[in-house]
């Protein structure tokens, strides 16, 4: 298991450089915890379906007319042919190669010409289940049907952010921005969980908090930072993006194992989720959500999302370097700041025990 964070040493650089070992992950890691896969809003009605991919694997969301949420492999028992596409709405589920029809509970309804074939029922055809779960805006999905549930993972997060004020269920999707960055997965979630490069790669994001308060708190599928607004000084702080001293400087961030991150606010919800593409490429899908206030909801800002930008583009240009200096063959493993980079550790810690016994 792990050592103490004072004597520890961070992951071995071939386990962002290798790209087997990215298909070690696929195995261990992305397979058998829940995956953000799309928005419930699009699988409300009965008979709308969302096409996904976790980690390769292709996957179908589909509300059955009973109201229920399942999800199937999206792969056809006959050739493997991909069954859905994208998101819609249908009243079974036809593969588009020999038109197998499927019930909406991934039932086998229609095997055109298959007469007189032995040992098969069409009665017996069914698309394998995954395990599918809600929570607000997000839907998610579990490959293994062995792992924890969804809120055994969530934790405390639910009631904190309800306690901030924030209405989960009724949020509104506002905006998405993509980022394809060149680096390994891991390069970008380790960056997230510290804040010990604030002082040096954002000087403007470090001016507006408290560094000296900065913290974060590790549970045991997810972290939690806690970065107050700094209050001005008065003279010198005109140019502050955040006024902060109207007393709501509220704001909690959460990283959940492995690739998903929430930031909570008093007027919005954001969600980073953190897909692998390859070894050394990455996705980081941003998406913003908004609170309803009153009858109308406003969109998020343009200001927000172009300080958010600013932000992603600095941690950008770090992670890159990151991982050109990762593939030098003078450097192995690093050490940790036993102040600021606890979140790292816990990180690195959960990716030992899920990898044990495959490096
Ligand atoms: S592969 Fe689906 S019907 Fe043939
Ligand atoms: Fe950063």
């Amino acid at each position: 298991m792990s050592h103490g964070l004072s004597t520890a040493h961070t992951i071995p650089s071939s386990w962002y450089t290798d790209a087997r070992f990215l298909e070690r992950e696929k195995e261990r890691i992305f397979w058998h915890t829940w995956q953000p896969v799309g928005h419930a809003a699009k699988v409300a009605s009965p008979g709308s379906y969302l096409a996904v991919e976790i980690a390769g694997e292709p996957c179908a969301i589909v509300r059955g007319n009973d109201g229920i949420l399942r999800a199937f492999s999206n792969v056809c028992r006959h050739r493997a042919s991909t069954i859905l596409e994208g998101n819609g709405c249908a009243k079974s589920l036809r593969c588009p190669y020999h038109g197998w029809t499927y019930s909406l509970d991934g039932a086998l309804l229609v095997a055109p010409e298959f007469e007189g074939v032995e040992n098969w029922n069409r009665s017996d055809v069914r698309l394998p289940a995954m395990r599918v779960e809600e929570w607000g805006p997000f839907v998610f999905v579990n490959v293994d049907s062995q792992t924890p549930a969804l809120s055994e993972v969530l934790g405390d997060i639910p009631n904190q952010v309800a306690a901030l004020g924030c209405p989960v269920s009724k949020l509104h999707f506002s905006y998405r921005r993509d980022y394809m960055i060149r680096c390994n997965w891991k390069v970008y979630v380790d960056n997230y969980l510290e804040g010990y490069h604030l002082p040096a790669a954002h000087p403007s994001l470090f001016r507006e908090l408290d560094y000296n308060e900065y913290r974060v708190d590790t549970f045991r599928y997810y972290s939690s930072q806690y970065a107050p607004i700094r209050p001005p000084r008065p003279g010198r702080d005109e140019a502050r993006r955040y006024a902060a001293g109207d007393g709501d400087d509220r704001a909690l961030y959460f990283w959940i194992f492995p690739n998903f991150m929430l930031n909570v606010y008093p007027d919005n919800l954001s969600s980073n989720i953190i897909l692998p593409v390859g070894h050394d490429r990455t996705l980081t899908i941003f998406e913003w959500f908004t609170y309803p206030k009153g009858e109308e909801t406003k969109d998020i800002s343009p200001e927000t999302v172009a300080f958010s930008d600013e932000i992603q583009q600095e941690d950008i240009r770090i992670c890159e370097n990151v991982q050109k200096g990762l593939a030098s063959r003078s450097y192995d493993r690093g050490r940790y700041s036993v102040k600021r980079e606890n979140g790292v550790h816990h990180f690195h810690c959960l990716m030992e025990e899920f990898m044990k016994g495959t490096a």
